[in-house]
């Protein structure tokens, strides 16, 4: 049986990180269905590219760099002038840098800290008095399979997904007696920008779209978890469970390979 659709028809929602890859797809999609967005990154011509594909009152272009917190801010305020509210917060935007052990880089682990946890607390900070005035809010926040094992090379942004993973998860504990639903993004691979750099195999990548259709439907129903492709982040999870020895043997091969 098809599950209710809990998004009002003019729903007002914000992605963060709309200008590239899963969040460009996601309000693709979303603009499609008539709801209404408030499209978030650092560059502004791509966020007005997607907004020039949709009426301009259904659309709000705010390009905001996460981590400065008083343009976070200045953003909550602009919302707030506009629509009033939010009904649903999209908090997608994140980078992926790997380490290399042999040269560590304290700049590299702040700044993927900064973006991918600071970052997205200062996001959450602007949308909950919005939610709060919102219908039927849902808080969502983009996490990574990585969040789930300790993997090699991805010391800063398997901690920083497994720090946005725990945050949220803890978050859903305080704020539903509030009425705000909380959900959880686990991708796998996805084809964007952002794994286009990567030189290493990445198993059952899917197309950004597709992980955008995954997202959609969790916006819809409130899923408390967005897993896909489930198979693969189910294997990632296993691997993060297994006793030491074993998993240390495995990911210790990923290195060698
Ligand atoms: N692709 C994957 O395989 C994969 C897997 C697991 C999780 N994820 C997560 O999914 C999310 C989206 O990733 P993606 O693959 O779509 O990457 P992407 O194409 O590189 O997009 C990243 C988005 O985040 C925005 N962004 C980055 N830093 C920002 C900052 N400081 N302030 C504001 N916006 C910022 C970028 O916009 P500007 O450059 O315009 O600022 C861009 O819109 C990330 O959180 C990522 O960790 C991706």
């Amino acid at each position: 049986m098809a599950k209710t659709n809990r998004l009002p028809a003019d729903a007002r929602i914000w992605i963060t990180g709309a200008s590239s890859g899963i969040g460009a797809a996601v309000a693709q999609r979303l603009l499609r269905q008539g709801y209404r967005l408030v499209l978030s990154g650092r560059r502004r011509e791509p966020l007005d590219a997607i907004a020039q594909t949709a009426p301009a009152s259904q659309t709000l272009v705010l390009p905001l760099d996460i981590t400065d917190l008083a343009a976070v801010q200045a953003a909550g305020t602009q919302i707030q002038q506009h629509w009033g509210a939010l009904d649903a917060a999209v908090l997608n935007a994140g980078t992926c840098e790997y380490l290399d052990a042999r040269q560590f880089d304290s700049t590299l682990v702040r700044h993927v800290m900064e973006t991918n946890v600071m970052g997205l607390v200062h996001c959450i900070e602007a949308s909950l008095p919005l939610l709060r005035q919102g219908r039927d809010p849902l808080l969502m926040a983009v996490s990574s399979a990585a969040a789930y094992c300790p993997l090699p090379r991805a010391e800063a942004y398997g901690a920083s997904k497994a720090a946005v993973s725990h945050f949220i998860e803890s978050l859903r504990n305080d704020l539903s007696p509030q009425g705000i639903d909380v959900s959880v993004v686990y991708p796998g691979f996805v084809e964007t920008p952002l794994t286009e750099r990567n030189d290493f195999a990445m198993p059952m990548q899917v197309d950004a779209d597709t992980a955008a259709a995954h997202i959609q439907r969790g916006l819809e129903q409130h899923r408390r978890q967005v897993r896909f492709p489930g198979f693969f982040v189910a294997l990632v999870q296993a691997l993060g469970a297994l006793p030491l020895s074993l998993r240390f043997w495995l990911t210790r091969k990923m290195v060698r390979s």
